[in-house]
């Protein structure tokens, strides 16, 4: 099975364990997603909790937990009303689960994963891979003898999980701030520039079902130079193929680090590599009208972009906040919902102009002509290179994205094109892993210079992104 295959198999998995039935309302629909979905946003009924509101537009909305507090009931009465997602706030870095090296300690981490996992929410797992809070032996560490030990601490910490993580944080802020663009010095970067895509493949390989995002902070502003180095590394790993799925920005805002109104470009502009997008660390500095009024915008610039999954807090109340000071949470240290909260939920009920799935959309009814009477075709020619071409598209009101999945035939193909067509009125906005002859119409893709070989019977995908009403039918595909 070709890894995009065993992805997608590996999610399926995931997503029908019994385990996840209340994830199972937004995943379960993410999956049907790939058939189609229309969305909703005026006929959503407001809900009163944030992990329900967000589910409506098939996110989720977590919180950063720690395991301490698991015994606060202040603290897991707001947990267990309000959230549908959790990450680890410290329990699963590197040197909490490999304190010395090659002895795992999973006690903490597996409070937080089980009390989320028993609940149907997700997980978010963070982070295999950082420079910053390391055991103190890896720190020592130099070389090739550093190179093996942390992807041996990806590969026993991602197999352990197997299954059970949402998106993990494989990578954590690799780049360095400021105007360079530049990698951040680190020991595990001096290791060689190839250490977070190798990083990468051994998560994949350990976990095929996990998404798997590069997180950072000072990324959140399109045109910052941070920014800027990062989206050219995503889009060099889906050029190459490394296998990444998802960017997480962490959202630490506050008067250095500003939000911009230029986030929703830097959402949809990743979004358009070909990735997911989420919110992983959100905290707004500040109080009253200002920060509830930024916590509504980036609530509402989330849900603007479809492939924004989900949004995390750093924290539950102010106090439990790693920058308590700059009172940045949605509940204040007696865990009273602050004005932040209410516009947080306001903007969440207000839904996006994002999917998932509620209502079926219209379906084109059946063809009722007869079937031609010479057979069609089912073997490409002798020597030939057949192929075909499946579409699953994500619809609704107004957009839509689709993935395209391209199975070569019994002969390797060297190149292949596929042709959709694009309804009247519809136009294809953005393309990843092929080309597109136009916007409407018939549009023909072609393979891209690294996926233009796929041998006999493999798949390789590609994708696009339009407004108005996503292509019906089955597209052709011709290979060379
Ligand atoms: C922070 C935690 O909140 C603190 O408790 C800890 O002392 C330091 O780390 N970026 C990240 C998070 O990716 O892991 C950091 O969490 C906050 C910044």
């Amino acid at each position: 099975m070709n890894n995009a295959l065993a992805r997608a198999s590996g999610r399926l998995a995931t997503r029908l364990r019994p385990r996840a039935a209340l994830v199972s309302a937004a995943a379960g629909l993410a999956l049907v997603a790939t058939s189609m979905v229309v969305a909703t946003s005026s006929a959503q009924a407001a809900e009163s909790t944030l992990g329900a509101a967000a589910a409506q537009s098939g996110r989720y909305f977590g919180a950063a937990v720690a395991a301490n507090k698991l015994s606060d009931s202040t603290y897991v009465g707001i947990l267990n009303r309000e959230f549908n997602s959790v990450t680890a706030e410290n329990e699963m870095k590197i040197d909490a689960l490999e304190p010395q090296q090659g002895r795992f300690t999973y006690t903490n981490a597996d409070r937080i994963v089980n009390h989320a996992l028993s609940r149907g929410w997700k997980v978010r797992g963070h982070t295999l891979a950082w420079h910053s809070q390391q055991p103190e032996w890896m720190r020592n560490m130099s070389g090739t003898a550093l190179r093996n030990a942390m992807l041996n601490h990806v590969t026993r910490v991602a197999t352990y999980y197997r299954g059970k993580i949402d998106s993990w944080d494989v990578v954590n802020e690799a780049f360095e701030d400021g105007n360079s663009g530049a990698r951040r010095d680190s020991n595990l970067q001096r290791t060689g520039n190839d250490w977070i895509e190798a990083a990468f493949r051994a998560a994949r390989a350990a976990d095929p079902g996990a998404k798997l995002c590069y997180n950072d902070y000072n990324t959140d502003n399109w045109t910052w130079a941070k920014t800027q180095a990062v989206y050219r590394m995503v889009q060099d790993f889906k050029q190459r193929g490394v296998p990444i799925d998802c960017v997480g920005f962490q959202s630490h805002f506050n008067a250095q680090s500003a939000y911009n109104s230029n986030y929703r470009t830097t959402l949809s502009s990743f979004a358009a590599l070909g990735v997911d997008v989420q919110i992983t660390e959100l905290d707004i500095e500040g109080s009253g009208t200002q920060q509830a009024d930024t916590y509504r915008r980036v609530v509402q610039d989330c849900l603007a972009v479809p492939r924004c999954n989900g949004i995390t807090v750093w924290g539950i109340r102010d106090s439990d906040s790693w920058r308590s000071y700059g009172t940045p949470l949605l509940f204040d240290n007696n865990g009273n919902k602050k004005q932040a909260y209410t516009a947080t939920l306001e903007a969440l009920n207000a839904g996006g102009t994002t999917p998932p799935p509620t209502t079926p959309p219209p379906t084109t009814p059946p063809p009722t002509t007869p079937p031609p009477s010479s057979p069609p075709p089912t073997t490409p020619p002798p020597g030939g290179s057949g192929c075909t071409a499946s579409v699953s598209l994500n619809q609704w009101n107004g957009g839509f994205v689709a993935t395209i999945r391209v199975t070569a035939g019994s002969a390797r193909l060297n190149g292949w094109s596929v042709t959709v067509g694009i309804p009247g009125g519809s136009s294809v906005t953005n393309t990843w892993n092929a080309t597109a002859s136009g916007t409407s119409g018939n549009v023909t893709f072609r393979n891209v210079s690294y996926n233009g070989s796929v041998n006999a019977g493999a798949t390789t995908e590609f994708g696009f992104q339009g407004t108005g009403t996503g292509p019906s039918g089955t597209p052709t595909c011709t290979g060379s």
